[in-house]
């Protein structure tokens, strides 16, 4: 994610670009830039956030009423003053701003160098401003066909506003797949585009959303003009504003961790998009390529992780066994380098991170590799400390992730693990391509699934108003819902601070079975088929006790149902990717039950987003 913000029309651009930076901050915090036009073209940029562009940018020239800005999450080249935006084109006439991934960067990159384009950074956004330069010298067109053309061979997504020396009274804004916003001045004399509407609301609240494939040109002139992919000219849908600045700022929603629930139906899908393709037979985790040797002949994968990111790891260590039949184990990286663990250069050691820069699972990693073993990352930030330590790794492309509490990245964590399972299962011939193919399709129905589970949130904001004042609360789950129950208990902790345990079901009655008496509420998630049968005589077994039963079941389902006090229905899926549905409804749980207890729940008591400290 990156934020991305233009203005043309009377006033100074440089004021306006940079406060919608700072606006559009929550979205990436990489690196930040400007580029005006005032007769000359001035581009600043600088790695680190807006202020340090700031700083950067005084006393420079900063004249022109005509300007584009972006504030970068790096994905395609590490956050450095070099890869920030806006890029130049080949022959400096020309900048843009891109807010997306361009998949097949690397081809049209090859293609452009083999005909004589020099590249400075290792964005693929530079590679676009190339390919459009191409397009309007070759064939002469003006600057919003050539947009248009050279879009038409980019596969991807993106948001881009181009400016041009050539054509220095206006800006060209295309979008597919990620937001971008018009703003319409009162007079029709002054535009403002960026990637949301916070930015604009200050100036005008009259505001056009632009759609797929759609290229718009706002003047100086006052014109303004819309084209599909065709080419047709479309009227644009101009509409008013309603929400606050405020709200804008967390898009709408009141807090940022209910956002980042409800983008999950987005983020899983961005996390496989481009990994594989089912009818091209095509399954690849980039970092695996060079090293699939190396996992091919590894005796056993270790999977070192702190709170969220070690349930992630203990549902990999399920689907890794499962698929690839590769021995996992699971360490809390705060415990693995104290206790002098057996470790050689056979071990692979995966480490899962949210931000990239949780020390004690940086120190794990150090440990690992003195020892010898190869050293693997999955992290959500681009270019964090573990993500430039470990040998390999994979992105989990969650987009920044601002609620203390994970959500998104959990998901996001679980999908990459999946396609690592998937891929390594196939390596090493435990998976032929038509039950890679077979399990795949079903991996593609998750966004949509999520998207059905979302809506139970009215009936679990029901559900927390008769449970936000008890004192208690356990989560059950057995197999590959064991840890989706240590996940649903921690988010209740942590951000409503209720003491909460997650148990396996089926280790209840070996002590925690004492604690249940007619006011305790438990979770349970019984959501996969291969524990099914178990969990209804465990559930069976808490009601006997007289224990509160909030059930998370599959659509339809028949028996639970009727002994459950409370029932959530999610949609079915293979057991491997039940945790993926089953964690909705707790997340939405523990955010309805903190919101009722009152307590800050984007930044909670005594916690971090970043645990820089062993
Ligand atoms: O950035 P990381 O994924 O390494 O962070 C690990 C934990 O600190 C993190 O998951 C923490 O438990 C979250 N607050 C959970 O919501």
């Amino acid at each position: 994610m990156c934020g991305i913000v233009g203005y043309i029309g009377p006033r100074d651009a440089y004021p306006i670009i940079i406060k919608g930076l700072k606006r559009l901050e929550y979205r990436g915090y990489d690196s930040a830039g400007v580029a005006l036009l005032n007769g000359q073209l001035n581009v600043y940029k600088k790695a680190g956030k807006v202020s340090d562009l700031e700083d950067f940018i005084a006393n420079k020239n900063i004249d022109g009423n005509i300007g584009i800005g972006h504030t970068r999450w790096a994905t395609h080249g590490e956050p450095n003053d070099v890869n920030a935006h806006p890029h130049i084109s080949g022959d400096g006439n020309l900048v843009i701003i891109h807010n997306g991934i361009i998949e097949n960067y690397a081809v049209l990159k090859e293609e452009l160098q083999s005909r004589g384009h020099e590249f400075k950074s290792d964005t693929d956004t530079e590679v676009l401003a190339h390919l459009i330069e191409e397009v309007h010298k070759n064939n002469d067109y003006p600057i919003e066909k050539s947009v248009r053309v050279a879009l038409q061979e980019v596969v991807g997504a993106y948001a881009i506003v181009v400016m041009s020396q050539d054509e220095p009274d206006k800006l060209v804004a295309a979008r597919k797949s990620s937001p971008l916003v018009i703003g319409v001045g009162k007079d029709n004399d002054e535009y403002f585009i960026a990637s949301d509407a916070s930015p604009i609301v200050e100036y005008t609240k009259n505001v056009v959303y632009l759609n797929d494939g759609e290229v718009a040109t706002v003047c100086r002139n006052g014109e303004f003009r819309i084209k599909n992919k065709e080419a047709q000219e479309e009227t644009p849908f101009i509409q008013e504003l309603e929400l606050k600045l405020e709200q804008l700022e967390k898009g709408g929603y009141d807090h940022f961790m209910l956002k980042e629930i409800f983008e999950q139906p987005t983020s899983i899908y961005d996390t496989f998009r481009g990994r594989f393709h089912v009818e091209r037979n095509y399954l690849q985790l980039g970092g695996l390529k060079e090293h699939e040797n190396r996992f091919l002949h590894a005796n056993r994968i270790i999977i070192v992780a702190c709170g969220t990111s070690w349930h992630a790891g203990l549902v990999g260590e399920y689907l890794i066994e499962n698929f690839a039949k590769i021995p996992v184990e699971v360490e809390y990286a705060s415990e693995f380098r104290y206790r002098n663990p057996i470790i050689n250069e056979k071990d692979i050691v995966i480490a899962i991170s949210q931000s990239g820069e949780t020390a004690d699972t940086l120190a794990a990693l150090e440990l690992a590799e003195e020892k010898g073993a190869m050293t693997f990352g999955i992290c959500n930030v681009v270019g964090s400390s573990i993500a430039r330590f470990t040998k390999a790794g994979a992105y989990t492309h969650a987009g920044p992730e601002i609620g203390v509490a994970s959500t998104k990245a959990f998901t996001s964590q679980l999908t990459v693990i999946t396609l690592l399972a998937l891929h390594l299962g196939v390596l090493k011939g435990q998976l032929s391509a038509s039950e890679w193919q077979e399990i795949a399709s079903e991996l593609e129905t998750i966004p949509k699934k999520v998207e059905e589970a979302l809506k139970s949130n009215e009936k679990i904001l029901e559900i927390s108003h008769r449970f936000y004042e008890s004192p208690d609360f356990l989560y059950l789950g057995r197999g590959v819902n064991f840890p989706v129950a240590l996940e649903g208990a921690l988010k209740l902790k942590e951000i409503s601070y209720i003491h909460a345990e997650g148990y396996p079901a089926g280790e209840m009655k070996h002590g925690p079975i004492a604690l249940i008496d007619d006011e305790m509420p438990v979770v349970c998630i019984a959501t996969n088929e291969d524990a099914y049968e178990k969990m209804v005589s465990n559930i069976q077994e808490v009601k006997a006790r007289k224990g509160i039963i909030i059930a998370i079941v599959n659509e339809g389902e028949k028996e639970i149902s009727k002994t459950a006090d409370y029932v959530i229905e999610v949609p079915h899926t293979l057991d491997a990717f039940s945790p993926l549905i089953a964690t909705i409804p707790l997340q939405l749980l523990s955010y309805h039950i903190a919101v009722l207890r009152g307590t800050d729940v984007d930044q909670p008591r005594n916690l971090a987003k970043s645990v820089t400290v062993e």
